[in-house]
């Protein structure tokens, strides 16, 4: 086959722009095309590291633009897709849910359907790769990346499992659970080959300033209130974000067709022990004249719907395909800070 030329949507986000420094790096032979809108949570400063590189290219555009999506399949000769561009903030849901349907749906469906046209209905260029079983590790792959969030809320115990019925509470996670499901029709309909991924939540460098840790260090170093929703006893699974860029790359590369992977840190912490872990992490690294960075935790009225408890089995993905994440909390969260106050520095 041809050389890989792979779309990843939502690059310049969080995530997605972690994931490109990471993989155009790792496979110099890749070609990456990032499609991204730049919407308020994308920034094209995130991926400045790698705009150079032969092997990037960005396009800024909507997923939900079906000519422009098509163009792209064509002119790239696309082989591959990582879907990561999503409107990804609970609150915003709660608040505009309408932009999560069409973007989180009508875009990933648009996305699926151009990727099924051009693959399956292209057979001088994919049919006999899709057809022979012997050819399979080649077959143009659309992984799909998703959230621990479509399996709604457990209580003090238990774990997220590949197998956990679906049960999503807010508009987002409702947006993303659909979004999953017509990925999996792509394939059982199709025979899209199709990996779907949920994670846990992500922390670490390009974070959007409107998420729990930019938010709770901004705050401390502005010296303004830092919000904490509820009693701040509300538990997520919390992977540093390099982490995920591993496992969506073994997941891409070494998953099984039509699987379907958990992706989690086993690092569970309440907001409570996140703010307080990074204030004092504060208090060493830029210390306050006067007490402590804690001092400035304020409790306020909890998100509609919030879900209590957020816990990953990542067994799957670790026994089937060899991934293991490199960070613990402790490890990532030294790195989180130190990256958010070079950042924050110029701004106060
Ligand atoms: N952040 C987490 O903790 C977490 C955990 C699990 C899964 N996810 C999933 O990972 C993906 C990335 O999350 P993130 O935290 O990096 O999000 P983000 O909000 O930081 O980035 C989303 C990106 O998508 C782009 N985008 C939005 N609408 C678009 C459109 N119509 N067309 C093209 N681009 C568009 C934005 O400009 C932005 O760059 C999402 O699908 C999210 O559901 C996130």
């Amino acid at each position: 086959m041809e050389h890989k030329s792979i779309l990843v949507t939502g690059g310049a986000g969080f995530i997605g722009s972690n994931l490109l420094q990471y993989m155009v790096k790792k496979y110099p032979n890749n070609k990456f095309v990032c499609l991204d809108l730049l919407t308020y949570a994308g920034n094209s400063y995130n991926v400045d590291a790698i705009k150079n590189e032969v092997n990037f290219t960005f396009v800024e555009g909507s997923i939900c633009d079906r000519s422009l999506v098509e163009r792209i399949f064509q002119f790239y000769r696309i082989n591959g897709v990582i879907h990561l561009a999503a409107e990804s903030h609970v609150d915003n849901s709660i608040t505009g849910p309408e932009i999560f349907i069409d973007t989180n749906i009508k875009g990933t469906f648009t996305l699926l359907d151009v990727a099924y046209k051009y693959w399956m209905d292209a057979p001088h260029v994919y049919k006999e790769v899709y057809s022979d079983p012997n050819k399979k590790g080649e077959f143009p792959r659309f992984l799909h990346v998703s959230t621990d969030e479509v399996y709604g809320t457990l209580g003090k115990k238990g774990l997220f499992t590949e197998k956990t019925p679906y049960a999503p509470n807010s508009p987002y996670s409702a947006s993303k659970a659909s979004s999953d499901m017509l990925v999996r029709s792509y394939h059982h309909t199709f025979g899209l080959n199709i990996i779907i991924t949920n994670c846990s939540n992500n922390y670490g460098p390009y974070q959007h300033n409107e998420k729990l840790i930019p938010t709770v260090i901004r705050k401390a170093l502005k010296g303004e209130k830092i919000p904490i929703y509820g009693n701040g006893s509300n538990v997520r699974d919390w992977l540093y974000v390099n982490d995920h860029c591993t496992g969506i790359d073994i997941a891409y590369h070494k998953g099984v067709n039509g699987e379907v992977y958990n992706i989690g840190g086993d690092n569970e912490r309440d907001n409570n022990y996140i703010a307080n872990k990074i204030c004092e992490l504060l208090d060493e690294k830029v210390p306050k004249n006067n007490g402590s960075y804690k001092d400035q935790i304020e409790y306020v009225e909890d998100r509609a719907g919030h879900d209590f408890r957020y816990a990953i089995d990542a067994s799957k993905i670790k026994n089937d395909l060899g991934w293991n994440p490199q960070e613990n909390f402790e490890s990532g969260i030294q790195k989180t800070v130190d990256w958010y106050v070079e950042k924050y520095k110029s701004e106060l």
